[in-house]
């Protein structure tokens, strides 16, 4: 079987990274959460302080960009056996998920160099194929040449109550009306920004889960997957 690229697109809490994940595991793939590597970004921008009140970010963020001193990367939780993305070094999978860098996170992904910073390292592992990425433009502005692009969705309040779920079986404090919010206001930022706005690839095959179990779902990608791979 050929070793192929899988992009795996959608709107945000809609389960992609579980069943990328997955899929990753069952084929021996590289996984790699895109949205993570946002996330972290983000994280270096709160400890920095570099928000303001008026929601604009300091351009110290670009700076510390171009000068090297924020490192993205992944190790391999030998525990779990799942990556974990790391930010200069220093494993922050513990912070990214809350309520207060999902609130961030948007402007900054819409940030070009941002976004160029990311991608250029996205392209750079995906160099020997055999890797499943998820994100929001993996199939069109990362890998635009996938051998399979997926684009998943699933209506926002289906979205909202899973993440809502998730964080409450972490023991995190949660409100559902907040968290639709978030999920609402995060679609609307991440399909209108101007660089690699999230929307659908032309050859994407879509995949609505709102109404799917997760085993459905991973079986139908997996035969997918294996059909695209020869
Ligand atoms: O998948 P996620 O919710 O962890 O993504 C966090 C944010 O990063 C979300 O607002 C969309 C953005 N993102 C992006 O713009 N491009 C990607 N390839 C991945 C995520």
């Amino acid at each position: 079987m050929k070793k192929i690229i899988i992009a795996i697109d959608g709107h945000s809490s809609c389960g992609k990274s579980t069943m990328a994940k997955q899929l990753a595991r069952e084929l021996g793939y590289i996984y790699v959460d895109t949205g993570a590597m946002y996330r972290a970004v983000t994280l270096w921008a709160l400890r920095h302080d570099y928000f303001s009140a008026d929601g604009s970010i300091s351009p110290r963020l670009e700076e510390d960009i171009d000068a090297g001193r924020v490192t993205i990367g992944f190790i391999l939780n030998v525990e779990t056996g799942l990556p974990e993305v790391t930010l200069n070094g220093e494993s922050v999978e513990a912070y990214i998920r809350g309520i207060e860098v999902s609130n961030h996170v948007s402007p900054v992904a819409a940030l070009p160099y941002v976004r160029a910073f990311l991608t250029r390292q996205q392209q750079n592992m995906g160099q020997e194929k055999g890797i499943v990425m998820d994100g929001r433009d993996i199939g069109t502005a990362v890998f635009p040449q996938a051998e399979l692009k997926v684009f998943v969705t699933a209506t926002a309040e289906v979205r909202a109550q899973r993440r809502y779920d998730e964080l409450v079986a972490k023991g995190q404090p949660a409100s559902y009306e907040e968290i639709l919010k978030n999920v609402q206001e995060r679609d609307y930022i991440d399909s209108h920004r101007e660089v690699a706005p999230l929307r659908q690839a032309d050859d994407a095959v879509v995949l609505d889960n709102s109404n799917l179990t997760r085993e459905e779902q991973s079986a139908w990608l997996l035969r997918l997957a294996q059909s695209r791979m020869g």
